[in-house]
Parts: structure tokens; C-alpha cells; sequence
């Protein structure tokens, strides 16, 4: 942590985590990206996101990659400060308009346990015990036994695929829902409610990887075979920002390797332009997006993933006894 208050560019912390893995037997991460992609991924990102959940997303990902401090990651979430820095806020006003989709684990219960952190008392125990909640209803109805989750179930239009996209707002959600009582001072009357929390993003990530492609890509339809369905790199990016993002809170460091085989394939697939390559269209979730056309959310997800490995490199670096 300390390391962090350093001026190092994200290619010299990554190279220092990868150093100090191979030395201390920590686990090996992948190299980042650098900081001309990643603004390049935000820009584009800025540019094409007008949907409430885009902008939702885009919002979050801000926070994470510009603001860590602010976001339920990090230990000074919570209280956070009464007055932001107007450069801080920047657009998020798009936040109000947040949607329940599909997406609704990523969507819904992060809010509603944000709220009940800020809240706190009984009131706020309340709102966390029903973020928790959200999460376990929906993983009941939607959770298959090999622990991935279906795309939608029950009313119209149900998708009783392992949608790609949807087990990663999923385990996603879940994990902001999870550190975000972490970081609450209900933390220690909340501690079986992470556990499960923990278990049920572990079941999502693990079960997602053992259909992971050759080239660290997953597909579309996560366990589809490769001709019923095609690469995604949207659902890879946040799958594996999730997976660093539980090795950090775990210290359990047996999917590192998909997750940097994941990092790999995104880094080649992100374009000069900052255009991330291969992904599915959000609109569709069963086709590729058309030439020329781009994933809001994928954009989003690329900082996501580039947040979360940061972050890990930094705790390598920090794990070192001073
Ligand atoms: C906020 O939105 C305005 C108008 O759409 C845009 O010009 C500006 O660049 C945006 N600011 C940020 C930080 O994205
Ligand atoms: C990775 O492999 C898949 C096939 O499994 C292919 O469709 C995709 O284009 C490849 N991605 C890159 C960046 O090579």
C-alpha cells in the first residue's frame, strides 16, 4: 500500500509485481496495459455509452479506475467524503438512472447495499441483508449444477443459456455487494453472508474458466462448443477483473492463470484505436457486434479488468514485509 503513494506508471507496477512473484513465489501476474491504451478505452467508452446501463457501468468503472479510493474495493469507502472534487463527479450524475435488466445482480443489490453502508444502524443492516438476499434469490432460480448461471428465467423471453455476459454481471455484482459490507462497519455481524458471498462468486468464475478457449478467450455461450457459439471478449474482461478481484480479498491464487491467459487475449484484442475487438451485442447477447460496431459495456469492462489488476499488483507490492 505504501508503494502506491509512489509515482509508478502501471507498466513499472506490473513489472515489480512480476518480478517480486517470481522471487517470492507469489503468483506470477500477467502485464498490464498501458496507460495510452487505457485512455484511449475510456474515451471510446465515453463516446458510445447512452444507455442507463452503459452509462451505469461506465460510471463504476470510472470510479474504479480514477478514483479507487471512492470505490467499495477499498478500505476508505466508507464514510465517503461529504464534498468531491467537481473533476472527481465528472458525469455521474447518469448514476440516478440506473436499470434492472438481466444484468440486474450488477444493477440493483450493489446499489442497495452502497446505500445501506452510507446508511448504517438498523436501517442499514436492513439494506444490507437484502442486497444479500437479491443475490441469493436470483442464484436460486438461475444457478445450474455445474455452478454457472442461466441468462433468464421465468416470465417472457427467458434464455436458458449460460449467457457469457450474464454470469459475469453476476459474479460482479456480487463481488461489489460483497466488499461493500466488508468495508461497512456492519462488516463483523455480516460474516456468513460473505462467506456465502465468496463461495457463490468463487462457483461462478471457477465453473466459467473450465470452458476457457486455447487462445484465454471464453465463448458466448460460456459451455457451448466453439461452432454453436463464438469468442466474447466482453464476458472474458469482467470474469477475469473478478477473478483478480477475489485473489485479492482470498489470497487464493489457483485461477490466477486463467485470469492472466484472459488478460492476455484481451490486451491483443484491444485495437489502436482503444476498441476492444470480438465481442457480443449487448443488444442481441447472441450475435457478434457487426463491423465497425462496438461494446459500450465491453469498453467498461476492459477498465474494470485493468482496475482490478492494478490493484492486485499493488497489494503484491505492498505484501512485501517493509
Ligand atoms: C460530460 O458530458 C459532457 C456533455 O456530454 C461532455 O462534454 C464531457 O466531456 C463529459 N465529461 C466527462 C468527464 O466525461
Ligand atoms: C481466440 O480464439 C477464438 C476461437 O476460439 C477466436 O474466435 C478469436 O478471434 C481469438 N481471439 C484472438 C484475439 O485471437
Amino acid at each position: 500500500m505504501f508503494v502506491s503513494k509512489l509515482i509508478v506508471s502501471f507498466q513499472l507496477l506490473g513489472s515489480l509485481s512480476f518480478v517480486l512473484g517470481l522471487v517470492l513465489g507469489l503468483p506470477v501476474i500477467q502485464v498490464g496495459f498501458n496507460d495510452r491504451t487505457i485512455s484511449k478505452v475510456e474515451a471510446d467508452m465515453l463516446q458510445i455509452a447512452e444507455h442507463s446501463w452503459e452509462l451505469g457501468t461506465a460510471c463504476e468503472a470510472e470510479a474504479e479506475l480514477a478514483s479507487p479510493a471512492l470505490s467499495v474495493f477499498r478500505a476508505s469507502a466508507f464514510p465517503p467524503p461529504t464534498h468531491l472534487n467537481p473533476a472527481i463527479t465528472g458525469n455521474s450524475t447518469a448514476m440516478i438512472d440506473i436499470a434492472t435488466k438481466a444484468d440486474f445482480v450488477y444493477m440493483a443489490p450493489p446499489f442497495i447495499a452502497y446505500y445501506g453502508a452510507l446508511a448504517g444502524g438498523a436501517v442499514g443492516a436492513d439494506l444490507l441483508q437484502q442486497a444479500y438476499d437479491q443475490c441469493r434469490l436470483y442464484r436460486n432460480y438461475l444457478r445450474d449444477p455445474i455452478g454457472l448461471w442461466r441468462h433468464i428465467t421465468l416470465g417472457d423471453g427467458t434464455d436458458e443459456t449460460h449467457w457469457g455476459t450474464g454470469n459475469a454481471w453476476a459474479a460482479a455484482g456480487m463481488m461489489r455487494v460483497l466488499q461493500t459490507i466488508r468495508h461497512s462497519e456492519q462488516a463483523q455481524a455480516f460474516q456468513s453472508q460473505q462467506e456465502d458471498l465468496t463461495n457463490w462468486i468463487h462457483e461462478i468464475v471457477s465453473a466459467a474458466w473450465q470452458f476457457q478457449q486455447a487462445n484465454g478467450t471464453l465463448l458466448n455461450t460460456i459451455d457451448a462448443s466453439p461452432w454453436d457459439s463464438f469468442a466474447d471478449s466482453s464476458s472474458t474482461a469482467l470474469l477475469a477483473a473478478t477473478t483478480y478481484r477475489l485473489a485479492t480479498i482470498t489470497f487464493d491464487f489457483s485461477l490466477i492463470e486463467f485470469a492472466n491467459k484472459a488478460m492476455d487475449v484481451i490486451r491483443r484484442s484491444v485495437d489502436d484505436d482503444g476498441w476492444l475487438q470480438n465481442t457480443v451485442d449487448p443488444e442481441t447477447f447472441n450475435t457478434p457486434s457487426l463491423p465497425g460496431e462496438h461494446s459500450p459495456e465491453g469498453q467498461a469492462f476492459v477498465l474494470l479488468l485493468h482496475s482490478a489488476w492494478r490493484d492486485l499488483a499493488e497489494w503484491m507490492v505492498g505484501a512485501l514485509p517493509p
